[in-house]
């Protein structure tokens, strides 16, 4: 399967960090936010990922990444998202060339894991359709997508609920079929002006083809001062990317 890491996005929420330079190379520990998806993906096994970029600084990442040798891949692939801003889904629609009709594995350009997806993404791989989603339980559902589950089935994601149904939230890992590039077409921009993952998350549920894995160990995104500055803790106390 092939990998697609967004890191478009204006990350706003970090300024000024982000005035002159893209969120994903900003320091997280020892390293540029954007090695740890990317030895995620390698982790679980992907060889071939691109990258999609936007925003300030989009250029760096080339000079940074070059051909990907350091994570032992023979190419990277890059796009480039107009504006930066249009959403996660509009960042993904640019990668429907680079899938050419198979299955691929997301990652959000500022999750950050302890551990691998390795079971999730073998488990995708012999999934014969639809897609699968990443959760992790969080003491503050209210900030995230949360999943709604019964009978180990997912039937709805709901976008920062005022009242969650359950403490899982949806995180930036997401593998999906061929039939996401369509999915996307149909969608509708939201109330903030993007088109949202979450829209593309619950077409797949309304289709009964959704499935869920709980990742283990800890999860942290790296998008506000707080949670930057708690990636950089958990990363220098525990490491990241674990592969056992
Ligand atoms: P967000 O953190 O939701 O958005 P952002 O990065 O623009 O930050 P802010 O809200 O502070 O302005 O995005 C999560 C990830 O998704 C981020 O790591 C980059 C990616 N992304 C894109 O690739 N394109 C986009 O248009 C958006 C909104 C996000």
């Amino acid at each position: 399967m092939k990998g697609v890491i967004l890191a478009g996005g204006l990350g706003t929420r970090l300024l000024p960090m982000t005035k002159v330079t893209n969120k994903h190379l900003l320091p997280v520990y020892d390293k540029p936010m954007i090695f740890y998806p990317i030895q995620s993906l390698v982790n679980a096994g992907i060889k071939d990922i691109m990258l999609v970029t936007g925003g300030n600084s989009a250029g760096d990442f080339l000079q940074l990444l070059g051909n990907g040798r350091e994570f032992g891949l023979k190419e990277l692939h890059y796009t480039y998202q107009e504006g930066g801003d249009a959403g996660i889904a509009d960042a993904l629609d640019l990668a429907e060339d680079f899938a050419d009709g198979g299955k691929i594995v997301v990652m959000l350009g500022d999750n950050i894991i302890e551990r691998n997806i390795c079971r999730a993404v073998a488990d995708f791989f012999t999934q014969k359709e639809g897609a699968k989603v990443m959760l992790k339980e969080v003491p503050d559902p209210r900030r995230f997508g949360v999943a709604e589950i019964k009978d180990n089935r997912i039937f709805a994601v709901e976008e920062k609920p005022q009242n969650p149904k359950t403490n899982y939230a949806v995180i930036g890992i997401y593998m999906y079929d061929a039939e996401v590039f369509e999915i996307i077409k149909t969608l509708k921009p939201s109330n903030r002006g993007e088109l949202e993952i979450t829209d593309v998350n619950n077409a797949y549920i309304q289709r009964g083809a959704m499935t869920y894995e709980i990742l283990e160990g800890w999860w942290t995104d790296a998008g506000t001062v707080e949670s930057l500055y708690r990636a950089t803790q958990l990363v220098a106390q525990n490491g990241a990317n674990r592969l056992e």
